[in-house]
């Protein structure tokens, strides 16, 4: 039997809204051309994120009918920490309320003035929290990693040469950390390597820096290896998982992502001192180092979330679940990041709409047009979340590439929804020539994309 079915049954649903077309266009008018300003209730497919939007287990519900709601030590955050601590083999383990709370913690200990912190790419938080502490955030992927088209295994992969060249130019006191985000959702959802992870560890360790995997999509990752990398086909994804954790002095995580729940974090160390002025951070902020603020029934469904994760008939379906949808649009020559990633399909924009120049915002235009067609709510991944103007001349600069992602909810949509998404994305790309650009009429001095405010430009 070839057909990879959901291994799931439903017990529980939520009915989609239905809107038409020229209620779309309204709804997009009100929200100033940004997806993030419609109400959830106005959307039909919901692409925006797989952060947060997971379907839970029932074994997930139920741990937290259970959970132990004590301020300080209770029940539910040690077996939050058995679980984190057996997967990544650290020996701190700091709960937070999402990834970028971690984030903020570890760059405002380790960043400052003069320090420049390495990834493969960084996600858009990580970014915003290491340059709000004045620190400069470098993106090292491999140059396979920056050509969409292009088919490579493990294009998440950092570039080893460049790493050791930018730590020869910067010098080793000026990087308290490496970083690799596992998988690379900046750089189109793809995979690392474990021959990557393992030679990143090896020259910043030469030098004296510690090594932090960004963990949101670990289980992905694991299975990428599993399919893609020689000498792991028989490994267990949880095998693989502890495996690539082996390499690294700690982690940040948001279990929005491969922790199967709809909030959480944690930040996993090993050094002392380090995880000391975490946990002081996290009190003044986020909540005692049991809670991190978190509820504690929050905690218990993410212990067992991040057991189902590795479940490798999830992680199957999950993996048949993108490609099946990459393959029907690519069959009819829409152009996307190849491979497809973890957790989502990136569109190519510019291919998509050539007729729009970078400053009509070919990305933010798909997306907009991808609602109007269908209610499916997709995020540009491109110059209006990366681009700025430049603080000196006002000059605009642009991003790479311009994406657009669909990122697929877990657990969340059948194959027929995935049918419909096709449709749409087919019925846009065939009026692609109509899909009008955009000009920003407001934007925020960072993380810009969230607020933004744009209007339509006529041809
Ligand atoms: N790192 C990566 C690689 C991420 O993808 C995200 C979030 C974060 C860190 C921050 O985690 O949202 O819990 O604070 N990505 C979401 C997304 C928002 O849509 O890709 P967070």
């Amino acid at each position: 039997m070839g057909t990879i079915i959901e291994p799931f049954k439903i017990k529980m649903v939520e009915p989609i809204r239905f809107t038409t077309r020229e209620e779309r266009r309204r709804i997009l008018q009100e929200a100033f051309f940004n997806p993030f300003l419609i109400k959830a209730e106005d959307i039909q497919i919901d692409l925006l994120t797989d952060s947060g939007t997971s379907a839970m287990s029932a074994a997930q519900w139920g741990a937290m009918m259970v959970a132990d709601e004590s301020y300080a030590g209770g029940r539910s955050f040690f077996r939050f920490e058995k679980v984190v601590k057996e997967l990544t083999g650290k020996k701190h383990v700091i709960p937070t309320h999402q990834g970028r709370a971690a984030e903020r913690i570890l760059f405002s200990i380790l960043g400052g003035k003069g320090k420049a912190i390495p990834n493969n790419n960084h996600f858009d938080t990580t970014r915003a929290n290491i340059e709000h502490v004045g620190a400069e955030a470098v993106d090292l992927v491999i140059d396979e990693g920056k050509k969409p088209s292009l088919n490579h295994p493990f294009k998440g992969n950092i570039d080893i040469g460049k790493l050791e060249a930018f730590i020869e130019r910067v010098r080793p006191e000026n990087i308290p950390v490496g970083m690799i985000t596992v998988t690379n959702n900046t750089g189109g959802g793809q995979p690392v390597s474990m021959a990557n992870i393992r030679a990143a560890s090896e020259v910043l360790h030469r030098h004296g820096i510690p090594l932090f995997l960004d963990c949101c999509r670990f289980a992905e990752n694991a299975w990428f290896i599993k399919t893609r990398e020689e000498g792991y086909a028989d490994k267990t994804p949880k095998e693989i998982a502890q495996k690539m954790f082996s390499y690294c002095d700690g982690a940040t995580m948001s279990c929005k992502k491969d922790g199967m729940g709809n909030i959480g974090g944690f930040i996993a160390m090993n050094d002392d001192a380090l995880a000391e002025q975490a946990r002081n951070l996290l009190i003044l902020t986020e909540g005692f180092p049991t809670y991190g603020g978190l509820a504690a029934r929050d905690l218990e469904a993410l212990a067992v979330g991040l057991e189902e994760v590795l479940d490798e008939n999830y992680l199957a379906y999950r993996h048949a679940c993108v490609e099946y949808l990459a393959k029907k649009i690519v069959a009819e020559g829409v152009a996307i990041v190849q491979p497809p990633g973890g957790h989502a399909i990136f569109i190519d924009a510019r291919a998509f709409l050539p007729h729009l120049p970078l400053n009509r915002y070919p990305g933010q235009a798909l997306v907009c047009a991808l609602y109007e067609a269908g209610g499916v709510r997709s995020v540009e991944v491109g110059s209006v979340m990366f681009g700025k103007p430049d603080p000196a001349t006002g000059q605009e600069t642009f991003a790479e590439m311009d994406l657009v992602r669909l990122a697929i909810p877990r657990r969340v949509y059948t194959q027929s929804h995935v049918d419909y998404l096709a449709e749409v994305v087919l019925d846009v790309f065939q009026n692609r020539d109509q899909v009008k650009g955009l000009r920003f009429v407001y934007q925020a001095p960072f993380l810009r994309h969230f607020t933004a405010r744009f209007e339509q430009v006529e041809p």
